[in-house]
């Protein structure tokens, strides 16, 4: 991917903790969306893949359920500044 300068993220959040991701599931590459914007399984608990249905955690994107068990979301590194969170240089 030279010169490719973008990468898409997606950005979970549980009280005053927030954590980013690259929209990439790591069983075969497909975004984690089953809608715009929706990531999360139906209880909120876990960021959930719209293809074959892998949870991740939210803390650290490690597969706990699915065809990916022990793969992980590559991590965004990001902090929270004010109301804002700043993805790290
Ligand atoms: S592509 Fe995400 S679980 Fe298969």
């Amino acid at each position: 991917m030279d010169g490719d300068t973008h990468r898409a993220c997606v950005l979970v959040r549980r009280g005053e903790q927030v954590w980013a991701y690259e929209n990439r599931c790591p069983h075969t590459g497909a975004s984690l969306d089953w809608r715009p914007g929706q990531v999360l399984n139906p209880e909120g608990t876990h960021i959930q893949c719209a293809l074959h249905l892998a949870q991740f955690r939210m803390e650290d994107g490690l597969c706990v359920h699915g065809p990916c068990v022990g793969q992980a979301l590559a991590a965004v590194a990001v902090h929270r500044q004010g109301d804002w969170v700043v993805m790290d240089a």
